[in-house]
């Protein structure tokens, strides 16, 4: 897009276009903080819209009447300020329906602020485990049409954009809804762009618990099919309404995977529905999302499907290869499941359902990444040779 952060570039390009909610080709170009507070309210309490990693996100309304979600960067550290240069880089190469674009960015002394469309259904954490859970609008039909859109729009990034882009954190909070409940994948700042004829690379392991492939949890190897990873625990959390993560009645946690894959060997996928449908779903459907999920969470990346193939699955255009569902679970080890905070919030509650938003709590105050901070990633050794399969996971913390 031509864009280049105005700190840093004496060849300061203050707009252009990426892509937004539905698509169109709509300006983006540089605030002013002056208007950026002015159009939050002096980015009051009343007008948050919730707080992660970054910092908060307020809703606003700019003099012109367009409505704004506005990232405000919560810490000036060099780790914030290349998660901001990531996001923005990243926004700017990306124009896809799916996939959340950007509005324009504000870069003072001491701030950073990403402005964004507002998206008024919010995200879809908050419909599956947020405020609007009680309210159940996702039917079976919006939950097919949340996930066809999501991976169309991983399906760009992958496959379409160059140089290509593992996200690196697909999870239901980044995942936006539109009035029309089309969604948009949005936070780009723990990205990676992919250079040409590299299949993968060895970084810091960065994330959210429970979304996390296993080979990349343990070792940092971060490629595309992490995020196909992701994506399939992300099927399942839709189709089942569950988080992936779950804190049982004892206190001990369990994966979404360990949960289902009993069911799944029993051939028992009506209980795997989300008991909010009232059993309102395509079973066809259901049988077909659950598969198509299990290929996506197989411990050894080489054998999930890419996301082209996950597309054609969910369209129903390819038949998925693997005879009789099987889920492989996976189980993190103590030290991980201690640092995940999704859901320590559960304590006994039972339909999953939290009794305030979920949303606004779920991050400590300690300038922590997702879940939690940026882990370094252990010496690689290969994934296979001592584990056979990945139960019992351990990414050594440093
Ligand atoms: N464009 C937007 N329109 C409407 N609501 C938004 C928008 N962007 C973010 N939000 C809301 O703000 C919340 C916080 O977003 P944020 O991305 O900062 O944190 P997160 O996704 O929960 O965690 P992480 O920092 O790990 O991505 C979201 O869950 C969503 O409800
Ligand atoms: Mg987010």
């Amino acid at each position: 897009m031509g864009s280049s952060l105005s700190c840093c570039s004496s060849e300061k390009v203050d707009q252009g276009y990426s892509g937004t909610a539905g698509g169109g080709n709509h300006p983006w170009r540089i605030f002013t903080y002056k208007e950026l507070h002015a159009a939050t309210n002096g980015f009051s309490e009343d007008n948050k819209l919730g707080e992660g990693g970054f910092g908060s996100v307020f809703w606003g309304k700019t003099t012109d009447g367009l409505q704004i979600a506005v990232k405000k960067l919560k810490a000036m550290n060099s780790k914030a300020e290349m998660e901001f240069a990531v996001e923005v880089e990243v926004l700017g190469r990306v124009r896809h329906k799916n996939l959340l674009g950007l509005r324009g960015y504000c870069v003072g002394t001491d701030q950073r602020l990403i402005v964004y469309d507002y998206m008024p259904n919010l995200s879809l954490l908050s419909h599956l485990h947020g405020q609007f859970a009680p309210d159940v609008h996702l039917d079976w039909k919006r939950r097919m049409k949340i996930v066809l859109g999501s991976a169309e729009g991983l399906l760009y990034l992958h496959h379409e954009v160059t140089p290509h882009i593992i996200h690196r954190d697909i999870k239901a909070s980044n995942v936006l809804l539109d009035s029309d409940f089309e969604p948009l994948v949005a936070d780009f700042g723990f990205a990676k762009l992919i250079p040409e004829g590299v299949s993968h690379m060895t970084t810091r392991v960065k994330g959210t618990l429970g979304y996390l492939a296993p080979e990349y949890a343990m070792w940092g190897k971060v490629s595309e099919s992490c995020d196909v990873y992701s994506f399939g625990i992300l099927l399942l959390e839709v189709v089942t309404g569950r988080k992936p993560i779950e804190k049982l009645p004892g206190g001990v946690k369990r994966t979404i995977t360990e949960w289902a894959e009993p069911l799944i060997l029993k051939g028992r996928f009506r209980d795997l529905a989300d008991p909010k449908l009232r059993g309102n779903f395509d079973e066809n459907q259901l049988k077909m999302t659950i598969n198509v999920a299990a290929l996506c969470v197989q411990n050894e990346p080489e054998k999930r499907p890419n996301m082209k193939e996950v597309v054609g699955l969910l369209k129903g255009q390819d038949r998925p290869t693997m005879m009789g569902t099987r889920m492989e679970s996976i189980k993190y080890k103590d030290e991980l499941m201690v640092m995940d905070q999704n859901s320590d919030n559960d304590d006994d509650d039972q339909d999953g359902i939290d009794d305030d938003n979920d949303e606004s709590r779920h991050h400590d105050d300690s300038g922590a990444y997702g879940v939690f901070g940026a882990m370094e990633a252990p010496k690689m050794r290969d994934p296979y040779k001592r584990f056979g399969n990945a139960r019992g996971i351990n990414a050594k913390l440093t």
